[in-house]
């Protein structure tokens, strides 16, 4: 593992520049300098709040009117979140590659602000709901008519679309992630703790596939010893850098 600090080393950029199948998997810390928390570290939500009450359907059967306000005032929060230079260095790279796959477990819709294109959210969205029951979905914006969480058509209760702990991922999103990164040539994991799986094995798939692995971290994770390069530090400043070497 190679720690660089500053600048991006000549190995990496000439792999940047002929790669062709370049895979991306996004975590929270990409969005934490648009103002967003984190789950993990200091000020993140899981210190705060427990994963089991708010993020499973169990603490949802328990209690649907406090799991949907907490969404609800999770929503309120990131309505006023942008799109930060990292995210925006994302949706360049995608122009300059002609296969290029974002995968994110974001789900705050910040890759589609910047204007990424082949996302694969595979925590869902916090931009949607569905029906618990029927699995019908609906925006993020629901007439309620004084319930909370609010109804479906069938009568199920309403919940956000997204992956809560102890539930599967979209199989097809959870394929596409597998297969991009087998086919990956460089590899990067950015802003995650990868410590949630599956998404946390996507990194050791493509590198058992050759690809070149990349990590940027403010600080190492359980990833950094397969990393062929750890770029320490925000996203935004590596991948503005790596923008630039491209363009
Ligand atoms: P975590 O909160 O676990 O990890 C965030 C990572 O971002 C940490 O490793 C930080 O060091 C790093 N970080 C923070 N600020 C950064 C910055 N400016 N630049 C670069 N890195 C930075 O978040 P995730 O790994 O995304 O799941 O968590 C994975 C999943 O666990 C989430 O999708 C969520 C959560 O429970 C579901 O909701 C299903």
């Amino acid at each position: 593992m190679e720690t660089l600090k500053k600048s991006l080393p000549d190995k990496l950029v000439g792999c940047l520049q002929c790669a062709q199948r370049v895979v991306v998997l996004t975590g929270a810390g990409i969005s934490a300098e648009s103002g967003l928390p984190t789950f993990r570290g200091d000020g993140g939500l899981w210190k705060k709040y427990k994963a089991d009450d708010l993020a499973s359907l169990d603490g949802f059967l328990q209690k649907p009117d406090v799991v949907w306000e907490w969404y609800e005032y999770r929503r309120s929060i990131y309505a006023h979140a942008r799109p930060n230079p990292g995210h925006l260095a994302l949706a360049e790279m995608g122009k300059f590659y002609a296969d290029f796959t974002l995968i994110t477990q974001n789900t705050d819709g910040l890759h589609l602000a910047a204007g990424s294109e082949n996302i694969l959210e595979l925590h869902g969205s916090l931009h949607r709901n569905r029906c618990h029951l029927c699995g019908k979905l609906y925006p993020e914006q629901v007439v309620s008519n004084g319930q909370v969480p609010p109804r479906c058509g069938c009568g199920g209760m309403l919940r956000p679309d997204v992956v809560w702990f102890g539930e599967p991922l979209s199989p097809s999103i959870l394929d596409g992630a597998l297969r991009a990164a087998s086919e990956a040539q460089v590899f990067f994991s950015v802003g995650t703790s990868a410590l949630v799986q599956p998404a946390a094995s996507l990194p050791l798939a493509a590198k058992k596939r050759r690809a070149v692995l990349v990590e940027i971290n403010i600080e190492p994770t359980p990833l950094s010893p397969a990393a062929d390069f750890f770029l320490e530090g925000k996203a935004s400043e590596w991948l503005t850098l790596i923008k630039e070497v491209l363009q």
